[in-house]
């Protein structure tokens, strides 16, 4: 998989260096290329943004970088990638479709993704049009109903989302399979040794029995059991999602 991400503070994408995604990048699974948007501007001062037209609060990002950049961005990765393999190009935005597992799933079988991280109040709406004309497949991507400074932590949390499911990231691709989300449920509860432990205060917590007594259907049957009361209790709107009920299909 390649990934290439549009930003203004490359340092901020540091962390993907790290970890099982640096692992994955040093390993070849992953080809990750950050690139300074300022790099394709032109004037003296390398300007990205300006006034919002008919006026109002803050700066907007210049639709010139942009079309430049997706351009070359993608001028390169064709060079390695093929001439007939085009981008997913994901903008974070608040204003996006929800990200969510089944997301990351999908984009985790794409071959190419570009990242373009917007920063002050967003990117001239000129640039999607533009890309939706050309042919660019893009999509916007919202972590949540809250607005962070800019693009790029979204583009860590997406990433580190996405890479995990490629084949030959995670080492024990069965710990994929029963995680929260995967199966539309909260994960149940996990235990490890010592089954009796006393706590600080000196209270005994005993892990439970079941899982001690050796019968994986019984397992798995208390676990998928704790899994749906746990969903029940934090995250109802999800057993309602996977009931169908809210939705008119
Ligand atoms: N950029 C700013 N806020 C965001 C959010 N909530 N999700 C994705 N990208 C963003």
């Amino acid at each position: 998989m390649r990934i290439d991400v549009l930003t203004l503070f490359p340092d901020y994408l540091a962390p993907l260096e790290l970890s099982l995604i640096g692992k994955a990048r040093r390993d070849g699974i992953v080809d990750l290329q950050v690139h300074d948007l300022r790099t394709w501007t032109h004037d003296r001062h390398r300007t990205v943004d300006d006034t919002p037209l008919g006026g109002g609060a803050g700066m907007v990002m210049k639709p010139e970088p942009w079309a430049e950049a997706f351009a070359a961005v993608r001028a390169v990765g064709q060079e390695t990638l093929g001439a007939d393999v085009e981008p997913l190009i994901v903008f974070p935005n608040p204003a996006g479709a929800p990200f969510a597992q089944a997301t990351a799933q999908e984009w985790s079988q794409c071959e190419w993704i570009i990242f373009a991280c917007g920063r002050y109040e967003g990117i001239d709406e000129r640039v999607y049009e533009h890309l939706a004309d050309t042919g660019y497949e893009i999509a916007l991507a919202s972590l949540g109903d809250y607005v962070l400074n800019g693009g790029e932590v979204a583009v860590l949390a997406i990433t580190e989302a996405v890479v995990r499911l490629v084949p030959g990231v995670v080492g024990n691709a069965e710990s994929l399979v029963e995680e929260s989300h995967s199966d539309g449920l909260l994960e149940y509860p996990l235990y490890t040794r010592p089954a009796s432990w006393s706590d600080p205060a000196g209270v005994l917590r005993e892990a439970p029995q079941i899982l001690l007594s050796g019968d994986h259907a019984k397992i798995a049957a208390w676990r998928h059991e704790q899994s749906v009361e746990r969903t029940r209790q934090r995250r109802p709107d999800l057993l309602a999602e996977a009931d169908g009920s809210g939705s008119s299909s």
